[in-house]
């Protein structure tokens, strides 16, 4: 393979800090380099592999960015740790493709980019939603193939989804976001299943719907629901939310497929994994009236046989968080976890990461997943 071609930013800087793929905006660098950090950043739009990784961490390195489509084990950190590193930061909110354990044995803590993608992965689920219910990419091809002939009362009937139900699984903060998109935009009522009652996303919901009463309005409702089967058998959309870890791999299988509404839309944001993307496939097949919208695939970026082909799917490229505010807000998060850990400042406790989009950041490591574990 031939090597990388790897830029080098403020290379007299004192720490070495290495980038796995060049980032949105300019502010990122700019807090390395405050950091005096020389910054070196691969233009390749390839996965690296860990290999290759390791080659480039070498004998001596700082701290280290990477992105969610890398496999940072057990055995890269150690030799970030060996090189002398004592950062590492996702590029990503999602952690599934790090070793949190593995870091923490080698004494690295581990950043993610929480908060920047929130509404903006909701949005994205709420199109997706959207398209595959009102046959938005499918009429956009029939127009494009030139076969609209004129208005026909019949012509792409989709699914109103006003006062109907919506599920989720996963109550956090892009859940509770969808929800409350759907549940206020379209008066749908939720139901939904998370092993922790989401208390905020209840009362605004209460709140809302005695607002809706009041202005004469029907009522919404919110219910957290024992089971994902519950979610399932009762929503007439479901929009998935929930973390990839062994415990959520294949959740939505062929058995729990059944359980759904023959005319429910199923839609995917979080983890290809989560869906059994063979079940699924054969489970569109077999029920024309079932929808699905997929932003992430089982084994990213391949899609499996039979998905590309299906009338009742809409599929992107892993395209939720892709705004310029919030890949450049993610690339900002991702750089002042790392620049923080470096200068030796501490973990920010709030859950609010907004100060460190504005000009005066505070002086902490805006989100550490195992932070706790090197106290
Ligand atoms: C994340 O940050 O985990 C997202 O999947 C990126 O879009």
């Amino acid at each position: 393979m031939a090597p990388r071609e790897w830029t080098v930013h403020n290379p007299r800087g004192s720490r070495r800090v290495i980038v796995t793929k060049e980032l949105p905006g300019e502010r990122w660098l700019d807090i390395l380099i405050a950091a005096d950090c020389a910054v070196e950043v691969c233009e390749s739009f390839d996965v690296l592999t860990p290999n290759e990784i390791a080659g480039r961490i070498g004998d001596s390195c700082d701290a280290a960015i990477g992105q969610l489509t890398e496999d940072w084990n057990a055995d890269l950190f150690t030799t970030l740790a060996a090189a002398g590193g004592t950062a590492y930061s996702n590029y990503a909110v999602g952690y599934n493709n790090v070793d949190v354990a593995g870091a923490t044995a080698a004494g690295i803590p581990v950043g993610n980019t929480p908060g920047v993608l929130t509404e903006t992965t909701a949005e994205m689920a709420v199109a997706l939603t959207f398209a595959v219910g009102r046959r938005v990419v499918a009429g956009d091809r029939f127009m494009r193939s030139g076969l609209y002939e004129g208005w026909l009362p019949t012509l792409f009937m989709g699914k109103r989804f006003h006062g109907r139900t919506v599920g989720i699984v996963g109550a956090g903060r892009i859940g509770a976001a969808y929800a409350r998109m759907m549940v206020e935009g379209h008066k749908m009522n939720l139901v939904y299943f998370d092993p922790f009652p989401n208390e905020e996303l209840e009362q605004y919901i209460t709140d809302y719907s005695a607002f809706l009463v009041e202005n004469g309005e029907a009522p919404v409702s919110c219910r957290r629901v024992g089971s994902i089967e519950d979610v399932l058998a009762e929503s007439d959309v479901v929009s998935l939310h929930t973390v990839l870890d062994d415990s959520t791999v294949h959740l939505i299988n062929a058995e729990r497929l059944a359980l759904m509404k023959t005319n429910a839309i199923l839609v995917n944001t979080s983890r290809g994994p989560i869906i059994d993307e063979t079940a699924l496939i054969t489970h569109c097949r077999a029920t024309p009236e079932f929808r699905v919208a997929l932003d992430v695939f089982e084994i990213e970026p391949a899609m499996k046989p039979g998905l590309a082909e299906l009338e009742n799917a809409v599929i992107v490229p892993h395209i939720a968080s892709a705004t310029r505010w919030t890949r450049e807000g993610m690339a900002t998060l991702a750089a002042a976890n790392v620049a923080a850990i470096l200068q030796d400042y501490p973990v920010w406790e709030s859950d609010d990461i907004s100060p460190f989009l504005s000009e005066k950041m505070p002086k902490a490591a805006p989100s550490i997943v195992n932070a706790a574990d090197l106290s």
